[in-house]
């Protein structure tokens, strides 16, 4: 018989088999009560899990949800990364994520250790981190940001000041084209945002005239020169609730049009499609987690994500200089 430590080095969640008959948001509704636990759901986990959330965001969004909840335990219906930032903001909670091996392609294209001897060659730069890295680059930080506040972030400093950029080179370059400065980047991406088929957006757009066509800005230059819009995954579902016009084409994962249909029932939302075989672009990490495997995290409070005491001191001044910019300006 296995330990519930072998499964998860194993499988990366608790596999036990649960009867068919239960009524599994029911069971996890019950779970957050006897538990005292919140449920926090990025926009690109599935449907059934953003509808069970007490709480859906981007990352900036979710950080700030981590960093005030009164629960006991945290359920981070997301990513590792995200699930590590909110333990670093409310270490003495909690941390669950139904899937340990939910990671995350940006995050896994910046090693620590090697990010430790780039930075080694800009000794006079200030290091601001995109949130989608480890807690261990974040503790290499200055200050971290999210897609929603990197702008802003850089724009609250000296205009002389240097500056390293990580992970993200797409969101780099474009922090870079909207404030003027001249950031040093780390060469790394998503591998869900760099996919998108110019070819077959320039399609539907033909066919959609009058579509907005909107992007998230992981996506790569061409995809953002040809945007009407772009910005985080909030960002974007604000706008196509205030913009008058009656279809999108949604350059971002996929999980977001749930939330933007539900905001707008009378809209129409297209993904944008990849270069591949697929209608829509999903990330194969946010969408390892299921509501069974979440269902299972509550029941066995595990996984749980921990991180060692260094880590989080160190890393916690950068999220939290991430935290007060973003409060000072409002956002
Ligand atoms: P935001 O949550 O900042 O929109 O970023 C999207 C993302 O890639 C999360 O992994
Ligand atoms: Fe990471 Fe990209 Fe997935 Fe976001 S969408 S979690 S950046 S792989």
């Amino acid at each position: 018989m296995e330990t519930y430590s072998e499964v998860l080095d194993a499988k990366g969640y608790i596999d036990e088999a649960i009867d068919p008959r239960l009524d599994l948001v029911a069971e996890i509704q019950r779970l957050k009560k006897e538990k005292n636990a919140v449920i926090l759901a990025h926009y690109y986990q599935e449907a059934e899990i953003q509808d069970i959330a007490d709480y859906i965001g981007d990352s900036l969004g979710l950080s700030q949800e981590a960093a005030k909840t009164q629960a006991d335990v945290i359920v981070f219906a997301g990513v590792h990364f995200m699930a590590e930032t909110a333990k670093i903001l409310s270490p003495q909670k909690k941390v669950l994520l139904p899937d340990l091996k939910a990671g995350c392609s940006l995050s896994d294209s910046c090693p620590p250790h090697l990010f430790a001897k780039f930075k080694e060659l800009y000794p006079d730069h200030l290091v601001i981190t995109y949130v989608n890295c480890t807690a261990e680059l974040k503790a290499l930080s200055d200050i971290v940001c999210t897609s929603s506040n990197a702008v802003q972030i850089v724009e609250s400093l000296p205009a002389d000041q240097k500056i390293i950029f990580g992970p993200d080179k797409n969101l780099g370059a474009y922090v870079k084209r909207k404030t003027g400065r001249d950031l040093v980047l780390w060469n790394g991406a998503c591998m869900v945002h760099e996919i998108f088929s110019q070819e077959k957006i320039d399609r539907i757009r033909r066919e959609y005239p009058e579509a907005k066509f909107i992007a998230h800005p992981e996506c790569e230059e061409h995809i953002l020169k040809a945007a009407d819009f772009i910005a985080s995954t909030t960002g974007l579902l604000n706008y196509t609730q205030r913009e008058s016009a009656n279809t999108f084409i949604v350059a971002t994962e996929s999980g977001i049009i749930h939330q933007m249909q539900k905001a707008s029932p009378h809209k129409t939302f297209i993904p944008a499609p990849p270069n591949n075989a697929c209608a829509c672009n999903d990330c194969p990490h946010m969408k390892l987690n299921t509501l069974e495997k979440l269902y299972n995290c509550m029941k066995f409070e595990l996984p749980e994500v921990t991180l060692p005491a260094d880590v989080i001191i160190r890393a916690q001044r950068p999220i939290e200089r991430m935290l007060e910019i973003s409060a000072k300006l409002g956002l």
